[in-house]
């Protein structure tokens, strides 16, 4: 049976990309099914459009709250049937009530080792802390904001004489291959999630 997911975004989309780009190696296996997104001139979009992905902009000034929302988002998902969902810089707080459908069917992206630094200034927030070693984290979505169960989680050491920019860049580089690799981990069902610990397999 075929595994579909959508994605949800809200800014530039790089990561959007690479997972658009890695689900064609399932050879038909999986479907990116849409992209949904909360800003009208993200360009993100354009990435869809270019890539033939369907895309879907709900407007939150439209919905009185963001649980309404939430709502509309998971009529999409169910319309389509979508098995996982997966956020790539979706700047936005997910109601409980969508958590809860898709408990453990969520990933979410964050560009540091969690739980430092949570938020969406990350990169940013670890580089004026001055850390050593900062990095990139795929986890499940719970009702807190970049909290849940950890399913990747990959170092970046900060060069001597570094910008800003540069470790952004350097991030991003780890972002694009991460995703994709907890994606392929999710839809091959090699994890096992027992608290806040996802145990996969074969162990990496
Ligand atoms: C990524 O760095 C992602 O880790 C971050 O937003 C960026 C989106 O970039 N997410 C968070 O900070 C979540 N708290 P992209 O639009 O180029 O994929």
């Amino acid at each position: 049976m075929k595994i579909k997911i959508a994605i949800l975004a809200s800014g530039n989309g790089s990561n959007f990309e690479a997972l658009a780009k890695s689900v064609k190696k399932f050879r038909g296996k999986v479907k990116l099914e849409m992209l949904i997104t909360d800003k009208k001139n993200a360009y993100v979009r354009k990435r869809a459009t270019r890539l033939g992905i369907p895309d879907f902009f709900l407007d939150p000034k439209k919905f009185k709250t963001p649980l309404a929302l939430d709502k509309e988002i998971f009529k999409l998902l169910k319309k389509k049937n979508i098995n996982y969902v997966l956020l790539a810089g979706y700047m936005r707080f997910l109601s409980p009530f969508l958590i809860k459908k898709f408990e453990n069917r969520i990933l979410n992206i964050h560009p540091s080792l969690l739980p430092a630094f949570k938020g969406g200034c990350a990169i940013k927030d670890a580089y004026r802390h001055g850390v050593k070693i900062t990095g990139v984290t795929i986890h499940f979505a719970d009702e807190h904001i970049d909290n849940g169960p950890i399913i990747l989680q990959k170092p970046v050491r900060v060069k001597e004489g570094w910008s800003p920019e540069e470790l952004e860049k350097a991030i991003h580089r780890l972002e694009h291959r991460l995703y994709p690799q907890a994606l392929k981990i999710v839809v091959e069902k090699r994890f096992r999630v027992r608290g806040r610990r996802v145990d996969v397999f074969p162990a990496i």
